[in-house]
């Protein structure tokens, strides 16, 4: 694998930011775009436009099919069972809410449990938290550990007869911790819980199969997977699909619309109101492709590799502070410097082209844990080399220089 090659297929380094050559370590925010994503999105728009699902014209029905054509390649992606179980949505964000919002309308009541863990992102918990609102739901939260983890053993320690759904994210982005989630579903099941997976971290770094994670619910989000912005999918199974009521109402999810009454459309419709994000979906195709080009176990064992370098050069450099030591971790390094605000380590890395992000990654819960504001986070995609982890360690000697 030529990571070289790979990385001229991202426009975006082939110039220089602010005289730098760009050093991208934000890709758990969200991941470049290679060129024939952005080539497939202008083609779409300029030579094949048309909405999808609706009319019968050449170009509609043209443009159904690769629309239609991205979620097999999806289900083909994490190995679902069926293509209906693929939903697209506007990002992960939004999977996760109309899981909150649909299971909780129809499963939960005052008392209820949600099983969530200190590690999860704001987008596993606040939808939640409406329910907590609307219906006295309880929220549980399971154990972080020393080392950024969370176990098997601290999830089954909160499990109570009255937990519900167990909401939990595959790869934190924070520590980097991966989760054990075939095990967690496994126990859940054997209680008749399911299980929520926020597969954000997940899914661009991991291989994935649904039918051996076994898990009832998966969320994606595409532009952190080097796929267009505004696109998100919501693996469910099937059951769910049927059992659940829909999520937005509106055209394209209906089957029949009378005065009387409506029904809903089959599977996936029934959860795609609206008007859908027609190019994105249809340029995620190409980002599929490149995924499967590369090869995703080769992806993960390149950003292994300078995970590894990566957090060797950080632990050497004196007073870096790495936030957990995951046993089974990915591409995630957030750090602290003492005496120096990450904001401010992130602005004089940026004056020398390093991305990096700065801030409590929208995970507060974790960071009020830790006792600390904000970290710093240094994060890998599959264009970045040991050479972008020996540029980041000279700006922060920079940095440490600036603040002495
Ligand atoms: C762990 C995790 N969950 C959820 C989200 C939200 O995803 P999206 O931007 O697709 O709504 C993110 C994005 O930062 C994330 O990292």
């Amino acid at each position: 694998m030529n990571i070289d090659n790979i990385k001229k297929e991202f426009p975006i380094f082939n110039q220089k930011i602010q005289n730098n050559d760009l050093v991208y370590l934000d890709s758990a925010n969200s991941s470049q775009k290679p060129q024939v994503v952005i080539d497939r999105i202008y083609d779409f728009y300029s030579k094949e436009f048309s909405n999808v699902g609706r009319s019968i014209h050449y170009l509609a029905v043209a443009a159904t099919n690769m629309y239609e054509n991205t979620r097999v390649s999806v289900q083909k992606f994490i190995n679902a069972r069926d293509k209906n179980e693929i939903v697209f949505t506007k990002g992960a964000t939004e999977a996760i809410n109309l899981v909150a919002s649909t299971f909780g309308q129809k499963y939960l009541k005052s008392g209820d449990e949600v099983l969530l863990t200190e590690l999860e992102h704001h987008s596993n918990y606040v939808p939640w938290h409406y329910l907590r609102k609307s219906k006295g739901v309880k929220i549980e939260f399971a154990d972080v550990n020393e080392e950024g983890e969370v176990t098997l053993e601290s999830i089954e320690k909160k499990i109570t007869p009255k937990t519900k759904i167990i909401a939990i994210t595959h790869l934190s982005n924070v520590t980097g911790a991966i989760l054990p989630i075939k095990e967690i579903t496994q126990l859940a099941h054997s209680k008749n819980i399911p299980v929520l997976v926020d597969g954000c971290q997940g899914a661009p770094h991991l291989k994935l199969d649904m039918q051996d994670l076994d898990c009832d619910f998966y969320a994606i989000s595409c532009h952190k997977m080097y796929g267009p912005t505004g696109l998100g999918i919501l693996y469910a199974k099937k059951k769910w699909l049927e059992e659940l009521p829909p999520y937005q109402g509106g055209g394209g999810m209906i089957g029949e619309v009378k005065k009387e009454g409506i029904t809903y459309g089959d599977l996936p419709n029934k959860y795609e109101a609206g008007t859908m994000q027609t190019a994105q979906v249809i340029a995620f195709d190409e980002s599929i492709k490149f995924l499967n080009k590369i090869g995703i176990e080769n992806i993960s064992k390149h950003e292994n590799e300078i995970l590894m370098y990566g957090e060797e050069i950080l632990r050497k450099n004196n007073s870096v502070k790495l936030i957990g030591n995951p046993k089974n971790k990915g591409g995630v390094l957030s750090f602290t410097i003492d005496g120096i605000h990450p904001h401010d380590i992130a602005t004089i890395l940026d004056e020398d082209g390093v991305a990096i992000r700065a801030g409590h990654h929208c995970c507060q819960i974790l960071h009020d844990k830790l006792g600390l504001p904000a970290t710093a986070r240094a994060s890998l995609g599959i264009y970045n080399t040991k050479e972008d982890f020996d540029i980041l360690d000279k700006a922060i000697n920079k940095t440490k220089k600036i603040f002495k």
